[in-house]
């Protein structure tokens, strides 16, 4: 798939900006903080309505300059040309938009027509590769369930609203074992008369997120290895797999409860959460779940956090972004890849490899900041990106 037109109002450093994408590789040059990473991450954000840059959706709004009055939104409209799933069909266009109202619920359009944002999840298919993401190997384990996650909902749309009302629930029983446990201690009984309640909310919830991550593993194995290989020139093999918290309590080994009926996965996260209650009273936390999955990477029988070189760590990375794009290519669509700022940090051998293995994708937006960093085979139309005092962020032709 690919994007053929992008228009922005009031998105980051944009007021209101047109932009005409053609197929194939686009270079968006331009000097450090013009706007560059702003035009792909507002394509990104329509994914999964996530950014590689921030979590909270705020900052997506424009900032007014002195005494303007502050806009009341950003919007984002795209126009998507895809296969819609088949080789031999004709290609269809469909304009999707977003609009991000500060302090109220979104609101999305499909060719006009008025839908609820979690409709249009997952319509537009990406992969940003950015240095970022170097946290996907180095960062804490959200970093890596924010990775699968993504990616899950890009494949099954309706793993957003599972992920926000697991979100949801996750804080309402975390505040409530905070309550308890502030009883606790100052000498009161702890008041747990509704977490039966919560315990079953939470349980089902969490079984759903943690099975849909067990599945994109198996999905995710092979592509990771096989695009490890190509951009490393390391013998050893990267291999991945997903350690489930609640596992781990019960002190399974990973994996195994991957065959199993939802009903029976629900009844081990409540058997995890039993073993560990007393310590969640007194501690006022949620110790098991979904939110402490752990996604191991491993080189050659080697943790890859903590033991891996710097340039190995880069590699892991982007085998895990090319993984991601192979998965959703075989998956009948192929996505946007986006690299934004990434050549740059890679050396020669790398540039080259990731070159190659993106030139034939339909549509591939690179970012730098110095065009000569971009290797010559990806050299494809050229943009400029420049940031104007009133006029905010501009894109012509270079
Ligand atoms: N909500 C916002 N409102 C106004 N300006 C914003 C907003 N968010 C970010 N900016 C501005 O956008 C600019 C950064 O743009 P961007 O990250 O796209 O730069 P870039 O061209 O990718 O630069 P680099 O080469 O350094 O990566 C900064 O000047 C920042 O202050
Ligand atoms: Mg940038």
């Amino acid at each position: 798939m690919r994007v053929s037109h992008v228009a922005l109002d009031d998105f980051r450093s944009y007021r209101h900006a047109v932009v005409e994408l053609p197929r194939g590789t686009t270079v968006l040059v331009g000097r450090n903080g013009q706007g560059k990473t702003n035009l792909v991450e507002a394509i990104a954000y329509l994914s999964a309505f996530s950014s590689h840059r921030v979590a909270a959706e705020g900052a997506l709004v424009r900032l007014p300059s002195n005494g303007e009055d502050a806009p009341a939104g950003a919007v984002i409209r795209v126009r998507l040309v895809s296969r819609e799933h088949r080789e031999d069909s004709d290609p269809r266009e469909q304009v999707i938009e977003l609009e991000i109202v500060r302090g109220r619920a979104n609101r999305a359009r499909l060719n006009r027509t008025v839908l609820r944002p979690r409709e249009i999840v997952g319509m537009v298919r990406t992969v940003v590769f950015a240095p970022e993401d170097l946290q996907l190997v180095r960062g804490d384990p959200s970093v890596r369930r924010h990775f699968l996650d993504d990616l899950a909902t890009q494949l099954r749309p309706t793993l957003s609203a599972l992920r926000s009302d697991f979100e949801r629930v996750a804080r309402q029983r975390g505040a409530l074992m905070k309550q308890a446990s502030a009883r606790m201690r100052r000498g009161m009984a702890p008041d747990l008369s509704t977490l039966e309640v919560w315990d079953q909310q939470f349980a089902t919830l969490s079984a759903q997120l943690t099975s849909a991550r067990f599945e994109l593993v198996d999905r995710l194995r092979d592509p990771v290895a096989r695009a490890y290989a190509k951009v490393s020139d390391s013998p050893r093999e990267l291999s991945m797999s997903l350690e489930s918290s609640v596992d781990r309590i019960l002190g399974v080994p990973s994996g195994e409860q991957e065959q199993e009926q939802a009903g029976a996965q629900v009844q081990r996260v409540l058997d995890a959460l039993a073993r560990v209650r007393e310590r969640e009273v007194e501690r006022g936390v949620n110790l098991v779940g979904a939110h402490r999955d752990e996604l191991v990477l491993d080189l050659g029988g080697m943790p890859v956090k903590g033991y891996a070189s710097h340039g190995e760590s880069w590699s892991v990375a982007l085998s895990l972004r090319l993984g991601a794009f192979a998965v959703l290519e075989e998956d009948g669509e192929e996505p946007i890849l986006i690299l934004d700022d990434v050549f740059a940090e890679l050396d020669a051998q790398r540039r080259a490899g990731l070159a190659e293995m993106v030139s034939g994708a339909d549509q591939v937006l690179v970012t730098a900041a110095v065009a000569d960093d971009v290797p010559s085979s990806l050299q494809g139309h050229r943009l400029e990106v420049r940031a104007d005092a009133q006029a905010g962020s501009v894109v012509s032709d270079a």
